[in-house]
């Protein structure tokens, strides 16, 4: 059973980004499942991994629509996003020294996060994104 389901209260009301915070959801899940049959330290570091090139692919893609449609919010919302890929890189050094239920971490950290910064910070632009340029 999935942690955590998108749904349409996710939306941002764009195609591609729906798109990519659904593969977000994806990653979470991945290590949750592996996590419930216990192969969750086993799958930590790709998943590091994948999250830390996704998370700047999608980050990238959503701060040049941000740009394109002259949000104005963008230097704050950017300072969330680069938060966010501090963390994970920090993640990733963490789990180099083995350090102890760092998968429950990165799955609560990925959890709040997503919710929180999709539901919240990532709404904010939708009317912006939604009108002609
Ligand atoms: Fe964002
Ligand atoms: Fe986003």
């Amino acid at each position: 059973m999935p942690l955590i389901e998108w749904d349409n209260a996710f939306s941002v009301g764009n195609q591609q980004l729906d798109d990519h915070h659904k593969k977000f959801f994806h990653i979470i899940n991945t290590l949750h499942d592996a996590m419930r049959k216990g192969e969750g330290e086993e799958i930590l570091l790709s998943v590091l991994k994948e999250l830390q090139q996704y998370i700047q692919y999608h980050f990238k893609a959503e701060e040049s629509l941000m740009k394109i449609y002259a949000y104005p919010n963008i230097s704050s919302h950017k300072e969330e996003h680069d938060d966010a890929v501090q963390k994970v890189n920090k993640f990733i050094v963490a789990y180099e020294r083995h350090e102890d239920k760092l998968a429950i971490d990165v799955l609560n950290f990925l959890s709040n996060w997503l919710q929180n910064h999709i539901l919240r910070i990532d709404r904010e632009y939708i009317p912006y994104l939604n009108k002609k340029v």
